[in-house]
């Protein structure tokens, strides 16, 4: 691949705004073409835990710009998108995973799956509901305390715990919102990542701007 100078240009150009031009507008479709090329970020397991809200209403807009505990970025933003990460669908991506497997494999029975093929079944049919069930956070403790004795005679995976698995969606949900954000930037748009919010009242607006 060659060297590509617009992406440096790009990374050069994101800079966290704080108050945006008002006489500047920006056009929904770009914005949402950028949601859709997020999504092609590395993401753990490919199970993308994420979901990604662009909100124009300006309805809602001032009611989140409020979530955000008033903060310029968020009141002089003409549109806003919240990402939310969704570890609790992990079952409904394993099975769009499955589903992907098997239209990429073909009909065929179980025993005419190459070694890769069942590899791949597997991971999603048995490994990731492994690592993604819990109960109260006692299953994640006790799957813990089970690396921790397999790692004791070899390398073994250890985040396990409920705790862990919400780091591992939200890394991957970093990675998206940031690729969202390199995406604006080549397209000569700003943005800001805010985290300085009430998200309870983020989450609330959001539910009631899904269910309209
Ligand atoms: C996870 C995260 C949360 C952030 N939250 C806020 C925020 O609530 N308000 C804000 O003004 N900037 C926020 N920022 C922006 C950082 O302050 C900014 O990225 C940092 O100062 C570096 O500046 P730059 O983005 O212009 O390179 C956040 C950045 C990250 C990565």
């Amino acid at each position: 691949m060659e060297k590509n100078s617009s992406f440096t240009a790009a990374i050069h150009h994101r800079r966290s705004v704080r108050v945006y031009d008002e006489n500047k507008e920006i056009d929904a479709e770009i914005v949402k073409n950028c949601i859709q090329l997020a999504t092609l970020a590395p993401n753990s397991s490919n199970m993308q835990l994420y979901e990604f809200h662009h909100i124009t209403s300006s309805a809602i807009l001032d009611k989140l710009s409020v979530g955000c505990l008033g903060q310029s970025t968020a009141t002089t933003a003409k549109q806003l998108v919240v990402v939310v990460v969704r570890k609790d669908l992990w079952k409904q991506r394993a099975k769009a995973n499955i589903d992907h497997l098997n239209k990429l494999f073909g009909a065929k029975s179980k025993s005419e799956y190459t070694p890769r093929e069942k590899f791949a079944m597997n991971y999603y049919k048995k490994l990731i509901p492994f690592v993604y069930s819990e109960f109260l956070g006692i299953f994640g403790y006790l799957k813990y305390f089970i690396s921790w004795l397999k790692g004791i005679f070899k390398p073994s995976y250890r985040q396990l715990r409920n705790s862990d698995m919400r780091i591992v969606a939200h890394k991957s949900a970093g990675l998206a919102a940031q690729t969202f954000m390199l995406c604006m930037a080549s397209e000569g748009y700003d943005t800001c990542p805010i985290e300085g919010s009430d998200s309870l009242r983020i989450k609330k607006n959001i539910e009631f701007a899904v269910r309209k």
